[in-house]
């Protein structure tokens, strides 16, 4: 009565017995019918029965309704997919920016700074002054721009690999917000380039943290090959994370998160008052076998 018709023609009730039989108890988890004939997402354990002279006396069955716990992890497994899907659109979408704006904005200002250079060389004062001045406005915004493509795509991701990509970004931003700094590389192993980007991004939110809430004197990032993996650790001196919720509106500690966890990886973040913050992540250097639908 437990099982749906398809299961029953089959006849796998007869087929779950014997096996019972043969090997003493069976666990199987699959759809089994209510009283009223809804399914529900079951476990279930059958046991053979002896007397005491050794003959089958009968079985004992154990069915339990793991409906709830099914569904969760299908959510989870959803949400896991869904947040992949996210930060891969974001990427492709920051990297289809930073070429535009490579592309188009930075050549057509590098040509406009040409001609104010030739402009200027070529008219008496205080003009060539006035025009020189607007060609060093040019310039700066031009370095700007490639700051921002650089922040869109670091460039030292793809040429040079993870460590240097970090180095430089850890140099830049540590350099402008006055924090001592330091970088340890001890990879034995480069990521695949979906999980570089990954630790990336999660160090530039983790640095971005620090500057904005730690006030700390020095920050210190590791990177290290791991168990299959790449751990990395971003360790602070400062005032320490308030612990607990920050509440609505602050999604960067819940993207490091999302994004260690959609690369099969895990995160997590120790601090106490005074003594710092450190969060540590590990990313596998292969994705995982996706799991397998029950
Ligand atoms: N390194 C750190 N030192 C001290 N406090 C921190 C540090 N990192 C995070 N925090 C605390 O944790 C809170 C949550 O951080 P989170 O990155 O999620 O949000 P946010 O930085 O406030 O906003 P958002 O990242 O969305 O712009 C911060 O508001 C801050 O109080
Ligand atoms: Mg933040």
């Amino acid at each position: 009565m437990f099982y749906p018709a398809e299961d029953v023609a089959a006849g796998k009730p007869v087929r779950e017995l014997e096996i019972a039989v043969a090997e003493g108890r069976l666990e199987d988890e699959g759809w089994r019918l209510r009283k009223d004939g809804t399914r529900f997402w079951a476990n279930v354990v059958i046991t053979a029965l002896y007397d005491e002279q050794g003959r089958l006396h009968g079985f004992g069955k154990v069915t339990r309704d793991m409906t709830e716990r099914r569904n969760a992890e299908q959510a989870l497994r959803e949400r896991r997919r869904l947040v992949g899907h996210l930060v891969e659109a974001q990427e492709v979408e920051r990297r289809r920016i930073a070429w535009d704006v490579h592309d188009e904005s930075i050549q057509s200002m590098v040509a406009v700074g040409m001609r104010l250079q030739l402009l200027a060389s070529r008219l008496p004062e205080p003009h060539a002054s006035a025009v020189s001045g607007l060609d060093e406005s040019v310039s700066a915004a031009i370095g700007r721009l490639r700051g921002l493509v650089s922040r869109l795509r670091p460039p030292e991701l793809d040429r040079h690999g993870l460590v240097e990509a970090v180095s430089a970004y850890v140099e830049e931003v540590a350099g402008r917000w006055g924090l001592a700094h330091s970088v340890q590389d001890d990879l034995t192993a480069e990521p695949s380039p979906e999980a570089a980007i990954t630790v990336y991004r999660i160090c530039q939110e983790a640095l971005s943290n620090v500057h904005r809430h730690a006030r700390a004197t020095r920050v210190a990032v590791s990177l290290s090959t791991v168990d299959n993996g790449t751990l990395v650790r971003i360790t602070d001196d400062g005032i320490g994370t308030a612990g607990g919720d920050a509440g609505a509106g602050h999604f960067g500690l819940v993207e490091m998160h999302e994004r260690a966890e959609a690369a099969h990886g895990w995160l997590s973040v120790r601090s106490a008052p005074g003594e710092g913050t450190a969060v540590e992540f590990w990313l596998p250097l292969l994705p995982d076998v996706p799991e397998l639908e029950p």
